[in-house]
């Protein structure tokens, strides 16, 4: 399945929600979002089996309390000083809310406490949003890995912050954060590990 069709936009704040490890039971509902995000190129069930339990892997679900609904999801690995961001998504119902920012947020939250340097990325050279949130975080392109995405043949752009853990970033960061706080209301959403 692709993106074709434009769900109403639903608001949510912080205190709607709840971001924890990603679980084998969410699995489920992680697929209903993931081809809906991904068309042809999307993870598998499997994939996300194996990822949850991959030693060097973190992946975080967001969830909606009130519905007791997984609205978005994201991940990264972890490779000696660098965190290469596997995955990030957020249902499209509830997408331009902040959410995005949130799960990003929740990763350089956690890397900052995992003596990580460097996050990373590829992204589909299309892919304006998504690049804008990298942007809005300051990573940078670093160039192309040509037909990368096999189902249209796409380049994906590689993405790459400064050190994380230096003042510049964390002035960003902070920004963005206290900002992103604000409009939740006030607070980020309560989170476990
Ligand atoms: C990318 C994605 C996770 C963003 O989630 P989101 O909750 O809609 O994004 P947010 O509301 O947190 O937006 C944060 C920032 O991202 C950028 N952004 C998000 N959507 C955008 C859009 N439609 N157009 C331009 N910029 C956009 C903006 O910089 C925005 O900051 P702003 O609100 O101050 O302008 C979401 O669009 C998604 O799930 N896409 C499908 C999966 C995907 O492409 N993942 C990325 C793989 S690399």
């Amino acid at each position: 399945m692709t993106e074709t069709s434009n769900p109403p936009r639903q608001s949510v704040q912080a205190e709607d929600l709840l971001i924890r490890r990603m679980r084998t039971s969410d699995i489920p509902e992680v697929m209903l979002i993931e081809s809906v995000s991904f068309g042809a190129h999307h993870w598998s069930a499997e994939s996300f089996g194996f990822e949850i339990k991959n030693q060097i892997g973190r992946y975080y679900s967001l969830i909606h309390k009130g519905l007791n609904r997984l609205i978005g999801y994201c991940g990264y690995w972890l490779i000696l000083d660098e965190a290469h961001i596997t995955t990030i998504a957020v249902d499209k119902a509830f997408r331009g809310n902040g959410l995005g920012e949130v799960l990003l947020v929740k990763m350089l939250d956690r890397m900052g406490t995992q003596s990580v340097k460097w996050a990373t990325l590829e992204v589909r050279a299309s892919n304006f949003s998504a690049q804008q949130l990298y942007y809005k975080y300051h990573f940078k392109s670093m160039g192309t890995r040509p037909h990368y995405y096999q189902d249209t043949d796409e380049d994906a752009l590689i993405m790459t912050t400064d050190n994380i853990l230096s003042k510049e970033f964390r002035q960003v960061f902070r920004e963005n954060r206290v900002q992103l706080m604000e409009r939740l209301g006030g607070k980020l959403p309560e989170g476990a590990d």
